[in-house]
């Protein structure tokens, strides 16, 4: 009757959906991509890189956790998210990851670019295993699609874009090209010139570049305090749209 305690579950959802309503993100659609892609040479071998996808799902996770809707599109990566509500898609190379950007875009409020998009795929896959001869080996290599610039130029009203730049020399310089290239409303800068930043570390130094190019130098971290600061400044931005 009336009296009787509610089962522990409905009682737990009950709370859980209390909690969601206050969360600053919560009914937001957000976009993720994390860790390297990989461009197959033939059925044995890929060009890949060193990302470990640690800071994409920092930030996916952190996004979930203040109430947002996250679709985390990763490439081959080791790593796992905590929370439930993180729809992960798989994929292995950069047209794989442009389809699957392509196919939710229209839908999401902000994208948060953090792959590692390889630039360059052979123009064409061998279907057998290259074999070892005399002498050195040739592999034509075409461009893949720039997935960010691709968004950037389809980006509505709205909508906010977030890119990151890895680079080894005039770091800001470039990341505010970028930022102005790819059409982004700010970009997270990290230097492999500053120690416990970049590949495989847990930490992070970043720079936040916004489209004013107004710049806002942070400390080196943990790459889950990274990926708050990332993520209040995407809060940020989307309330200053609504
Ligand atoms: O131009 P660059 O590769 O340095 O730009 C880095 C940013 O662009 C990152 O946010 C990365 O995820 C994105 N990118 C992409 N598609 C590519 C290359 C980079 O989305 N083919």
């Amino acid at each position: 009757g009336e009296g009787r305690m509610a089962e522990p579950e409905e009682i737990v959802c009950f709370i859980e959906a209390e909690i969601k309503k206050k969360l600053p993100l919560v009914n937001q659609k957000i976009l993720v991509t994390a860790g390297p892609t990989y461009e197959a040479i033939d059925p044995v071998r890929f060009i890949g890189n060193h990302s470990s996808g640690k800071m994409g799902f920092a930030i996916a996770d952190q996004l979930a956790s203040m109430g947002a809707d996250v679709i985390l599109i990763a490439g081959p990566t080791a790593q796992t998210t905590k929370h439930k509500s993180v729809k992960r898609v798989d994929v292995t190379a950069a047209s794989e990851m442009l389809n699957a950007c392509l196919l939710y875009y229209k839908d999401v409020k902000a994208c948060v670019m953090c792959a590692a998009v390889a630039d360059y795929t052979p123009a064409s896959v061998s279907p057998q295993k290259i074999k070892k001869k005399d002498g050195g080996l040739n592999i034509e290599l075409k461009k893949t699609a720039d997935i960010l610039k691709t968004l950037g130029e389809k980006k509505q009203k709205g909508q906010v874009l977030i890119g990151f730049a890895l680079e080894t020399e005039n770091e800001e310089y470039n990341a505010a090209e970028k930022l102005k290239s790819k059409n982004l409303d700010f970009i997270v800068l990290n230097s492999l010139n500053d120690k416990g930043a970049g590949f495989k570390t847990d930490t992070n130094k970043i720079t936040i570049i916004d489209h004013k190019l107004h710049k806002t130098a942070f400390g080196l971290k943990s790459k889950d305090e990274v990926a708050a600061d990332i993520c209040n400044k995407i809060a940020e931005l989307i309330h200053e749209e609504i």
